[in-house]
């Protein structure tokens, strides 16, 4: 059988571990798979797709900034993606591109399995409200938090994202500018890139978070650093970066294409490896 062609599409791509923890489920696995970065802007993606589909693309990952991107260009999405306005997996079938979101399994999987964390809680706050933010909100809502509060930069998108997700009441969006009176929360998400643009970016108010509070970036390596760095001194009780996401979400995207499901501890172990001071907690 010929080897099956997948990859990674995003904007830049090149430091993407996704070719790596692929590379290791498929080894685990024994599946043999050929998996590759491909650099793509949201203008040229569509010709990126369709000539990774002409030499014969059978799945591929989707990163920033092209989540919305794959959406509009999939046939048919799963209604996880259809609530998240999100792609990050494309598989090919019956000659057309299918879209999943394996982003808020991946995060629930993570937090909850791997980090202990209960989401049951009463108040949690979502930083951010793009591609990110649209692709784990449905699922935190569905671990049980009984207010999820979506503040933006631009509110227009946290009050889009509120009304996509259909649970008025639970989901409620703020502005930004009021972030310092809204009282503290269980847990605070960062799905922001805010923290691409370095520390300057994190003048969070501290009256966010209380001694309980568990701080979560969806980022991870460099990126994470400011806001993670915010949580400590504001005293957060634990503070988790996006690796472990990013491996669960892999996997599930993983099962997806190949029915079967590796075991993500040792690849998330070899990568934590490399990458040893972001997650500190209790
Ligand atoms: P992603 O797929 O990472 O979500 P995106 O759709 O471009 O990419 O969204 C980036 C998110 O980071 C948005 O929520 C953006 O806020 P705006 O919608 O107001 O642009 C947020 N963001 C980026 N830089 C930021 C900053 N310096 N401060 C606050 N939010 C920022």
């Amino acid at each position: 059988m010929s080897i099956r062609r997948y990859a990674v599409f995003g904007h830049p791509v090149v430091h993407s571990l996704s070719p790596r923890i692929h590379g290791a489920f498929a080894r685990q696995t024994g599946i043999a798979l050929d998996y590759a970065a491909i650099d793509a802007t949201p203008e040229d993606f569509p010709a990126a797709l369709e000539a990774f589909t002409a030499s014969g693309g059978a799945g591929a990952n989707v990163t920033l900034p092209l989540k919305e991107a794959a959406f509009a260009l999939c046939a048919r999405t799963s209604e996880r993606a259809r609530r998240a306005g999100a792609v990050n997996t494309l598989t090919r079938s019956d000659g057309q591109w299918h879209g999943d979101n394996t982003d808020g399994a991946g995060l629930v999987r993570d937090l909850m399995d791997r980090q202990g964390l209960d989401l049951r809680v009463n108040r949690a706050l979502l930083l951010g409200a793009g591609g990110a933010a649209r692709g784990v909100a449905p699922a935190l809502l569905d671990a049980g938090m009984d207010e999820l509060w979506i503040v933006n930069r631009n509110p227009q998108r946290a009050d889009a994202l509120v009304d996509a997700l259909g649970e008025p009441g639970r989901a409620i969006s703020r502005y930004w500018e009021d972030l310092g009176r809204l009282g503290d929360f269980d847990l605070v998400i960062n799905a922001t890139s805010a923290g691409r643009e370095g520390a300057a970016a994190f003048a969070l108010p501290f009256t966010l978070t209380n001694d309980r509070t568990a701080a979560v970036d969806l980022n991870y390596g460099e990126a994470a650093i400011p806001f993670l760095a915010w949580a400590r001194a504001a005293g957060c009780r634990r503070t988790v970066d996006g690796l472990g996401m990013l491996v669960e979400q892999a996997a599930e995207s993983f099962h997806g294409w190949h029915g079967m499901r590796p075991e993500t501890d040792p690849v998330y172990a070899a990568l934590r490896e490399r990458d040893a001071t972001l997650v500190t907690g209790d």
